[in-house]
């Protein structure tokens, strides 16, 4: 089983890149392959999860080519032309490739079925079912899980629905079946997630109207192709942000990142505990703003997270579970039960790994408490399990900047489905990352 050892260091710095934004990604694969014409991507995130959207893409007729592996051109086949991939579609480790999946299929003529690898059998699929069947789609789940099962050849009527949770995943369902239905689709959020796919679809040429939580999208008769610029991934950049506010010598910088405001809490919750974190040379990459993020050591204080911000920084917390370990008081979140139906139970996986490196974390039913230990190194050797969790694996490599000995991280071979490059990267920065096969 891939493993890292992880041995400390002193200070963290200098300049880096992390690679493309995987929901965006995600999203420009789908909507350029409905599109008409040749929708052209850069920055495109080459990891696993979003090879598993490419092939599904392509085993439904969609031709695309990868001139190089960051840049895509797919040949749009228009919101009617997808064809039956006549075998599973398997999307592997990817919440976010079947649920967004599952939207867009429920509109297609033809029967579709989706299916993963263990964690992603283990997932919630009835979040988006149901909506999706309010709709007028057909579609059947084991148990609420994988695999989903949809029958093709179902009208669907736009629909008004109130979101139980804040998901953008269900969301997004939603609005991709909405683009096939017989009317306007509104859905309420009952708080502010990722806004990825409006911003996509508009520049698709498609009408969708948002305000105040409430996003209606009108379907439209095609999409029309486009340029896509893809910004480096906030949720990669946020390990370096939490590695350089409690290591960096003087300045660790990281480069082109996407700062869509829907993504950015962990900023606002580290502004909250005093961290000086600045955000420079602002551009846009198309729909997306875009900045370089300069960080600076920092002496932080627990503060009990906002609850407001939580769904802003729903990636982020494994890697904020780490900054908090090392801030001055108690931390706290609540409002965070999401964070037991990702790629592992991030719950669990953070506080057991947290313990086995000799920090105490309660764990709450929808959050985690802890004390942390602002001077010195709070965190001791030990070894921890990962459960197959790219964020888990990612963030207690951070935590070598503040051990005192070596950690050993089991189970790493997914930060494959988003990070890409992770171990150079973290070298580059000044971490001791070493892979063991
Ligand atoms: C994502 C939405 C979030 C996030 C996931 C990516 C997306 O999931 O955790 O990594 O691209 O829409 P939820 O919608 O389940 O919160």
């Amino acid at each position: 089983m891939a493993s890292y050892s992880v041995t400390p260091v002193d200070y963290v710095g200098g300049e880096l890149t992390v690679p493309g934004d995987k929901s965006i990604s995600h999203r420009s694969l789908m909507l350029g392959s409905i599109a008409e014409g040749q929708t052209h991507v850069t920055g495109f995130l080459a990891s696993e999860d979003c090879l598993a959207t490419m092939a599904a893409m392509k085993a439904m007729g969609v031709q695309i080519e990868r001139p190089t592996p960051t840049e895509l051109r797919v040949q749009g086949v228009g919101m009617r032309g997808l064809r039956a991939a006549g075998k599973p579609l398997d999307l592997g480790n990817s919440g976010t490739a079947i649920r967004l999946m599952t939207g867009l299929l429920a509109g297609q003529a033809f029967d579709s079925e989706l299916v993963g690898d263990s964690s992603l059998m283990n997932r919630p699929m009835e979040r988006v079912a149901k909506p999706l069947r309010l709709m007028g789609a057909k579609i059947d789940t084991r148990e609420g899980k994988p695999p989903v099962r949809i029958q093709g050849g179902q009208p669907l009527r736009g629909i008004h629905y109130d979101l139980p949770v804040a998901s953008a995943q269900v969301k997004s369902a939603i609005m991709l079946a909405g683009l096939y239905a017989d009317g306007a689709t509104t859905v309420v959020e009952p708080g502010v997630t990722r806004d990825h796919t409006e911003r996509m679809l508009l520049t698709f040429g498609c009408r969708v109207d948002a305000a105040r939580g409430r996003i209606s999208v009108t379907p439209p008769s095609r999409l029309v192709a486009s340029s896509l610029e893809v910004p480096a991934d906030f949720s990669s950049s946020a390990f370096f942000i939490v590695a350089g506010l409690l290591a960096a010598k003087d300045l660790l910088v990281v480069r082109g990142v996407g700062i869509n405001p829907t993504r950015t809490g962990l900023l606002d919750i580290l502004g909250l505990m005093g961290a000086d974190l600045r955000l420079v040379n602002h551009r846009s990459a198309g729909a997306e703003p875009v900045a370089d993020i300069e960080i600076r050591p920092s002496r932080l204080k627990g503060i009990h997270v906002p609850e407001g911000l939580v769904a802003l920084a729903i990636d982020e917390f494994p890697a904020f579970f780490i900054a908090a370990a090392c801030a001055d008081g108690e931390t706290m979140v609540t409002g965070a039960e999401e964070l037991r139906v990702k790629e592992s139970d991030r719950l669990a996986a953070m506080a057991n790994g947290l313990a086995a490196l000799g920090v105490e974390a309660e764990v709450l039913s929808d959050g985690m408490r802890l004390r942390g230990q602002p001077d010195g190194r709070p965190f001791s050797e030990g070894t921890i399990d990962s459960h197959g969790d790219h964020r888990i694996a990612m963030a207690f490599a951070m935590a070598s900047v503040r051990a005192r000995g070596e950690i050993r991280i089991l189970d790493v071979a997914n930060v494959a489905t988003s990070f890409p490059g992770f171990v150079e990267v973290s070298r580059s920065a000044g971490l001791a990352v070493v892979p063991t096969p």
